[in-house]
């Protein structure tokens, strides 16, 4: 039957989602799929059932398509759809309380503060923020992707700063420990985790412009590692995954931390990037899935 690949969304990534979502149709064509874009920003959700449309590729990234809420709408109206279900995807999208499990579980993290609507920023609790987590911090909307919002700082004033900037796209900040070290994605696919990437860039960190416009971003698959640290991310990867209660297909990104030797969970991802530049086409191609081939193979996660 037809698949409808749902693409765009009103979100922050909302041009990904159109790159990723362009790209998945062109794949599924390929493999003989009669595959159609559908943007729930310009189209009204309804008429997948009118259509009488019961299977969905979800390309959309960011809050209303990652989040649990499309995956719940979705679920009332009988269609079927790839990727995670209504939790995992509610969880993976809020960075804060994805670490609260890990840390529970005793799943490596780094050290972290929650930034909530009613913290005010002022030097006194700037300042009890870096006698927490060191001078050197990330701070990110809780909620946000492709790194959107995200800035480091190093003092007093850049993290004033970097809080009001992330504040616009998110009543939840985070702010974690500077970590320094690679940063590693593992991608999963049905319970297998593929070959890890490790990234590489000039810029001060993996940031929007790095992943998407720079052609000095270096990616390194296989990532270098020896067997043994591969298979220990591999399996953290999916302890992390399954953690959340996602499911099906996704990406869990890391940081190997120098100073302890140690691998520190970022962040899980439920739908992640699918441009043809994007990380889970390149470890799927390592193991021989071309991208055709694995849009084929994350259709048959919506069964
Ligand atoms: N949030 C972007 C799309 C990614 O994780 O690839
Ligand atoms: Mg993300």
């Amino acid at each position: 039957g037809k698949v409808v690949v749902l693409l765009g969304g009103d979100s922050a990534e909302r041009e990904i989602s159109l790159r990723s979502g362009e790209a998945v149709i062109k794949g599924l064509k390929k493999m003989g799929i009669d595959a159609q874009a559908f943007d729930p920003k310009e189209q009204d959700l309804s008429q997948l059932k009118s259509k009488n449309i019961t299977r969905v590729w979800n390309a959309l990234h960011g809050r209303g398509g990652e989040d649990g809420r499309i995956q719940a709408a979705l679920e009332f109206m009988g269609i079927q759809y790839t990727g995670s279900g209504v939790l995992g995807s509610a969880i993976a999208m809020d960075k804060w309380r994805s670490k609260m499990i890990w840390k529970a579980m005793g799943l490596p993290v780094a050290d972290h503060v929650l930034v909530s609507e009613e913290f005010t920023v002022n030097e006194q609790s700037i300042r009890s923020i870096i006698a927490k987590l060191g001078p050197v911090v990330f701070v990110k909307p809780s909620h946000e992707g492709s790194s959107v919002g995200m800035s480091k700082a190093s003092n007093v004033g850049e993290l004033c700063r970097a809080i009001e900037t992330a504040r616009q796209y998110d009543s939840e900040v985070l702010v974690e420990s500077f970590i320094n070290g690679k940063e590693y994605t593992v991608a999963i696919l049905n319970n297998t985790a593929l070959p890890s990437i490790s990234m590489v860039t000039p810029r001060e960190f993996y940031d929007y412009e790095a992943k998407y416009q720079s052609s000095e971003t270096e990616y390194f698959c296989p990532s270098g590692l020896s067997d043994e640290q591969e298979s220990i991310l591999g399996e953290l990867a999916l302890n992390a995954f399954a953690a959340l209660g996602c499911s099906g297909w996704g990406r869990v990104d890391f940081i190997f931390d120098n100073n302890n030797q140690q691998f520190k969970l970022l962040e899980a991802n439920t739908v992640p990037g699918m441009t043809e530049s994007s990380l889970v086409p390149k470890a799927a191609l390592h193991k021989g899935l071309s991208f055709e081939a694995l849009t084929l193979e994350i259709l048959k996660t919506s069964l």
